[in-house]
C-alpha cells in the first residue's frame, strides 16, 4: 500500500505534534485537523509539509471533506478527564472511533492507525480505559487496515505526567501521594511516534495491535522521587494508603477544587485512581526494532532546567488543555 498523504485527528496535542515531525520528516503530506487552527499551527509551523486546518471533527460532513483524498487516516483524540459533551469519554472515544470507521469507510481510505492506551478493555477498572478499550473493538471489526497503539504513560518535553509532579512539588511543602506504588513503565514521545511513522506503510503491522513502554518498571512513588531528585526539591513524599487516595480523589472532584485543579492541570480524579489499579506494563518487546529510550536519558533536561521560556511554553499548554 503506497501512503503519500495523511490526515491526522488530534494532531496538534502532545503526542500529535511529534507524530508530525515523524512523518515529515520521511517526505509524507500531513493535514491535521483542530479546533484552533492559530494555536496548532503555531506549534506546527516549522514543517513544511503539514497543513492544519480548523475542523468540528464531531461532525460527520466535516470529518469527510477533511479526510478525503487522503491515503491514511491517524485517530489521536483522547481526553484524560471526563466533561461534558463532546468531550466526555463515550463521545471522544467510542463515538468519535465509530465515526471515524465510517467516513474512512465512506471516502475509501483503507489504512486507519488508532491511539489506544495500555490496559484499555471494555472490561477495565476505569472509563477511560472501558471507553478506549470500546474504541479498539469498533476499529477491531470495521474491516479496515487498522494498528492500533497502546501506550504506557509517554514522557517528554510538554507531558503531561512528569510534568505535573514537578509543579506540584514547587508549591507544596509535602507531597501526599495517591496511589504509591501503582506501576508504570513510561515510553519517550519520539519512540511513540517512531511506531506510528514505521506502522504506516508496513503490512505487516496491519490488523495489530502494540503495546508500548520504555526500558525500566517504575512505582509511582519513584517516578515522583525521581522527579523530586531532578528538580531540586527535596519535598517529603508521604505515600496515601487506598483509602485514602480514594478520598483524596473524591475530594479533588468537589467543586471549587476541581475547576481550580483542573485550570492547573493537576485534577487526579477517582477514574484516574481506577485507571492506577491496574499495572501500566508491558510483556513485550517494542515493536519496529526500535530501542527504547530511557527516561533518565531525557527528562531530566526539560524537568531539571526550567528556564522562563519552558515555564511560558508550559503555561501555554495547561491553557490549551483547560479549553478543551
Ligand atoms: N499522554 C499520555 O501519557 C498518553 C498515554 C496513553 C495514551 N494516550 C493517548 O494518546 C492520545 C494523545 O494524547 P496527548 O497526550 O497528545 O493529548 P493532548 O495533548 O491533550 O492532545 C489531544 C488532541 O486531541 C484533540 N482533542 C481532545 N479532545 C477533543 C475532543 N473532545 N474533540 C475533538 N478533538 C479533541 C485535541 O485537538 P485540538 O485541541 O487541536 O482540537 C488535541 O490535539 C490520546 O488519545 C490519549 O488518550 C496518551
Amino acid at each position: 500500500m503506497e501512503i503519500n498523504t495523511v490526515a491526522i485527528l488530534g494532531g496538534s496535542g502532545f503526542v500529535g505534534q511529534h507524530v508530525c515531525h515523524a512523518l515529515a520528516a520521511e517526505g509524507y503530506r500531513v493535514r491535521v485537523a483542530t479546533r484552533d487552527r492559530e494555536r496548532a499551527k503555531k506549534r506546527l509551523i516549522l514543517l513544511p509539509t503539514v497543513d492544519v486546518d480548523n475542523v468540528n471533527v464531531h461532525d460527520p460532513a466535516q470529518l469527510s471533506a477533511f479526510v478525503r483524498g487522503a491515503d491514511a487516516v491517524i485517530n489521536l483524540v483522547g481526553v484524560l478527564h471526563q466533561a461534558s459533551g463532546a468531550a466526555s469519554f463515550e463521545q471522544a472515544h467510542v463515538e468519535f472511533a465509530r465515526k471515524v470507521v465510517t467516513v474512512c469507510r465512506g471516502e475509501h481510505i483503507e489504512r486507519l492507525l488508532q491511539m489506544s492506551a495500555l490496559n484499555a478493555d471494555p472490561a477495565a477498572p476505569s472509563l477511560y480505559l472501558r471507553t478506549k478499550g470500546e474504541a479498539e473493538r469498533v476499529v477491531r471489526d470495521s474491516g479496515l487496515a487498522w494498528t492500533i497503539f497502546r501506550p504506557s504513560v509517554i514522557f517528554g518535553r510538554g507531558d503531561r505526567f512528569l510534568n505535573l509532579f514537578a509543579r506540584l512539588l514547587r508549591f507544596v511543602p509535602f507531597l501526599p501521594l495517591a496511589s504509591p506504588d501503582a506501576r508504570f513503565q513510561p515510553v519517550f514521545v519520539e519512540d511513540v511516534a517512531a511506531a506510528f511513522e514505521r506502522s504506516l506503510e508496513e503490512v505487516e503491522s496491519f490488523g495489530k495491535s502494540y503495546d508500548l513502554c520504555g526500558p525500566k518498571v517504575y512505582t509511582l512513588r519513584e517516578l515522583v522521587e525521581y522527579v523530586n531528585a531532578v528538580t531540586g526539591r527535596r519535598r517529603p513524599i508521604i505515600g496515601l494508603n487506598d483509602a485514602m487516595s480514594y478520598a483524596q480523589a473524591s475530594t479533588m472532584e468537589l467543586p471549587p477544587f476541581k475547576q481550580i485543579l483542573r485550570a492547573l492541570d493537576m485534577l487526579m480524579t477517582r477514574d484516574n485512581y481506577y485507571s492506577m489499579k491496574v499495572d501500566s506494563v508491558c510483556r513485550c518487546e517494542f515493536p519496529f526494532g526500535i530501542a527504547p529510550t530511557a527516561l533518565e536519558a531525557v527528562a531530566a533536561a526539560y524537568l531539571g532546567n526550567r528556564t522562563p521560556r519552558a515555564r511560558y511554553q508550559e503555561m501555554r499548554e495547561r491553557a490549551r488543555r483547560q479549553n478543551q
